[in-house]
C-alpha cells in the first residue's frame, strides 16, 4: 500500500499568466521597504546595535534589510526558555501541534507572493525557485503536521501474555537547535523546524547569516499561527553564533543542514563535551554523477543536465557536479550541450526571462572563479553561458563546462553552476562506479539509459540516497522522493520521509500488569 498521510499538497502558481505575475509585482515593490530580522526570544524582537545590511545578490545597490545577530547571552536566554516551555508543548499532543502546523501552512500559502518576493530579492531565486521555495515550506509544514496526528497523537498498543498490556509512546526529546544554509532559506529552514516541533520539541533556530531576513518572516508567520512564543526562538548570526547553540548542555537534539566540514565541527565540539549523547541529523553536501550510457536520449540528456547542473545556479546540494558519458554518447550530445549553454540567459532574478539568477555572494564568486582557474589548465572547455553587462552590480556567475580526464580536481563539493564531464569506454561501467564510489559522497545520482540491466546494475551498487532515472536530478518532493544522503552526504534521516519524524523524537515502552 502506498504510504500516505491525509494532507493537501502546495497549491501551485500559474507563472504565465499577467494577474499573477501583476501581484508578485506588487509583492516585489512592498519588498524595496527593508524588513529587518532580530534576535527574536520569547516572541520579543531584542534589538541591539549592531544591524548589518543584507544586499540582494543580484545587485549590491539594492538593500534588501538588515539583521542583529544575537549575542551569547540572548542564545543561553533563548535555550532556557525552550527548555522551561517543553513539557507544555510535548503535552499538547500530535493533534494539538499538527492544528497549529496546518494553520500555518495555510496562512504562507496566503502570504505566498510576499515570501517569493524576499526569496527573490533577499537569496536570488528565480521566479520558478522562488515559487517552488515557498510550495515546499508548505508541503514540509502539512507532511509533518499529518505525521504528528497519526503517529504522535496516541501511543501503539503493542502485543504481550494475557494479563499485561504494552505501549509504545512516542513524544518529543527536548530543546533542539536547528541550523540552516542560504540555499532554501525557507524550505530547509521550516522543514527542519516544523519537523522538531511536530515531534514535540521546543526549537532555538539559527538561520544562515546571508538569509535571516525569511527565517525572521517564518518565525513571526509561526507564532501568529499559534506556535507559543517560549516554544519557537530566533537567533541569526554566523558560526560564532551557531557555535555557542551547538555547544550548550541544554540542547537534546541538533538539526543541521549545511556543509561536511561544518557537520563535523558540530560533532567535535559535542564529542568534546560531557553529559548526554544528542543526537545530530546532519544533511551535508554532496559530489553528484550522472551515469549516461550510449543508449540515453541525447536531446533529454542535455535537457537534464541543464536543469541539474544550472538551475539555481547550480546552488542546490542535489545539483549535478560531474557527468559520466559514453564517449559514443558525448559526441552526439557536446554540440547539443555547448548550443544549449549559449541559450541560457543570466540576470536579473524576478524576470521570467531569467534561467539563472546570482550565486550568493562574493566569496562564493571568487571560490568558483578559483576553480574556472584550474579547470582551464587542466581541462578541455566545452561550453560557457554569456554574461551580460547589466550582471556586473551583482554576484554573477556564468554557467561552465569542462571535459576532464579524471577527478583530480574534484576532492570537494563545488557549489555553483561548473559541469564537469568525464567520457568512459563500452565495457568500463564498473570503472564509473568506483569512481562514484571513490568520492565517499553519496547524496544524489542520475542515470540515462534505455538498458535495464545497466540502470539495474548501477542501482545495486551505488550507495546514494536519491537516485533519478531518465530525468532531472534535482527537486525531491515531499512525501514522494524523502530527501537525505550517505556517506559524506549526511546522517539521515531523510527530510520529507515516513522515518523523519522518529529521530526527531523519543520512544518510551509502557508495560502495565492489569
Ligand atoms: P555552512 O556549513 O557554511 O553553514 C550552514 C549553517 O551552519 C549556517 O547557518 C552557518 O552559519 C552555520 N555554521 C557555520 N559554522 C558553524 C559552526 N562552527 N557551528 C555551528 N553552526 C555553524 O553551509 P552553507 O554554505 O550555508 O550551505 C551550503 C552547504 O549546505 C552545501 O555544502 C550544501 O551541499 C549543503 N546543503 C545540504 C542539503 C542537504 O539536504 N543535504 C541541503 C541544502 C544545502
Ligand atoms: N531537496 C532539494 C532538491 O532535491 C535540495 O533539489
Amino acid at each position: 500500500a502506498l504510504f500516505e498521510p491525509q494532507r493537501r499538497n502546495s497549491s501551485g502558481l500559474d507563472l504565465s499568466s499577467p494577474a499573477v505575475l501583476a501581484q508578485l509585482d506588487l509583492a516585489l515593490a512592498a519588498a524595496a521597504t527593508p524588513e529587518r530580522a532580530h534576535p527574536i526570544i520569547d516572541g520579543q524582537m531584542l534589538d541591539t546595535d549592531n544591524a548589518t545590511p543584507v544586499l540582494d545578490p543580484a545587485d549590491h545597490r539594492r538593500i534588501v534589510g538588515e539583521v542583529v545577530d544575537a549575542h551569547p547571552a540572548q542564545v543561553a536566554a533563548a535555550l532556557a526558555s525552550a527548555h522551561a516551555a517543553f513539557p507544555a508543548w510535548d503535552d499538547l499532543g500530535g493533534e494539538g501541534r499538527a492544528a497549529i502546523l496546518d494553520k500555518a501552512a495555510e496562512m504562507l500559502e496566503d502570504q505566498r507572493a510576499r515570501f517569493m518576493a524576499l526569496a527573490i530579492r533577499e537569496a536570488g531565486k528565480t521566479l520558478p525557485d522562488a515559487l517552488g521555495e515557498v510550495r515546499e515550506a508548505v508541503d514540509f509544514l502539512r507532511f509533518y503536521a499529518a505525521e504528528a496526528r497519526t503517529r504522535f497523537a496516541h501511543p501503539l498498543p503493542l502485543p504481550g501474555p494475557v494479563g499485561e498490556s504494552n505501549h509504545l509512546m512516542l513524544g518529543g526529546r527536548g530543546v533542539f537547535a536547528c541550523i540552516s544554509p542560504w540555499n532554501f532559506p525557507l524550505a530547509i529552514f521550516m522543514g527542519q523546524v516544523a519537523a522538531a516541533l511536530a515531534a514535540g520539541n521546543t526549537v532555538v533556530a539559527k538561520p544562515a547569516p546571508q538569509t535571516p531576513l525569511m527565517a525572521a518572516a517564518a518565525v513571526r508567520l509561526l507564532h501568529a499561527a499559534g506556535v507559543p512564543p517560549k516554544v519557537l526562538h530566533l537567533v541569526p548570526g554566523g558560526p560564532s553564533v551557531g557555535e555557542a547553540l551547538v555547544s550548550s548542555p541544554m540542547l537534546d537534539g541538533i538539526s543541521f543542514t549545511g556543509s561536511t566540514a561544518t557537520a563535523r565541527q558540530i560533532n567535535r565540539i559535542r564529542a568534546a563535551m560531557d553529559g548526554p549523547l544528542l543526537p545530530l541529523i546532519a544533511e551535508t553536501g554532496g559530489l553528484n554523477a550522472m551515469i549516461v550510457d550510449s543508449s540515453a536520449l541525447a536531446e533529454q540528456v542535455v535537457a537534464d543536465c541543464q536543469e541539474s547542473a544550472f538551475r539555481s545556479a547550480g546552488q542546490r546540494c542535489s545539483a549535478l557536479r560531474i557527468a559520466f558519458i559514453q564517449r559514443e554518447a558525448w559526441t552526439r550530445i557536446e554540440p547539443l550541450l555547448a548550443g544549449a549553454m549559449a541559450e541560457l540567459s543570466l540576470g536579473d532574478p524576478a524576470l521570467l526571462s531569467t534561467d539563472v539568477g546570482p550565486v550568493i555572494d562574493e566569496a562564493a564568486r571568487q571560490r568558483l572563479l578559483a576553480h574556472g582557474g584550474k579547470l582551464r589548465h587542466a581541462g578541455r572547455a566545452i561550453g560557457q553561458s554569456p554574461f551580460p553587462a547589466d550582471c556586473r552590480f551583482g554576484t554573477f556567475f556564468a554557467p561552465m563546462a569542462y571535459e576532464l580526464e579524471n577527478l583530480d580536481l574534484l576532492r570537494a563539493e563545488v557549489f555553483g553552476p561548473i559541469l564537469h564531464v568525464i567520457t568512459w569506454e563500452s565495457g568500463h561501467l564498473d570503472k564509473v562506479l568506483d569512481a562514484v564510489a571513490a568520492t565517499s559522497y553519496g547524496l544524489t545520482l542520475g542515470i540515462h539509459s534505455r538498458i535495464d540491466a545497466t540502470i539495474a546494475q548501477v542501482v545495486a551498487r551505488a550507495r546514494i540516497g536519491n537516485i533519478y532515472v531518465n530525468r532531472a536530478m534535482i527537486g525531491a518532493v515531499v512525501g514522494s522522493q524523502p530527501f537525505g544522503g550517505l556517506g559524506l552526504s549526511g546522517t539521515g534521516a531523510k527530510a520529507g520521509g515516513p522515518n523523519t519524524l522518529i529521530r526527531y523524537g523519543v520512544e518510551r515502552c509502557l508495560s502495565v500488569n492489569t
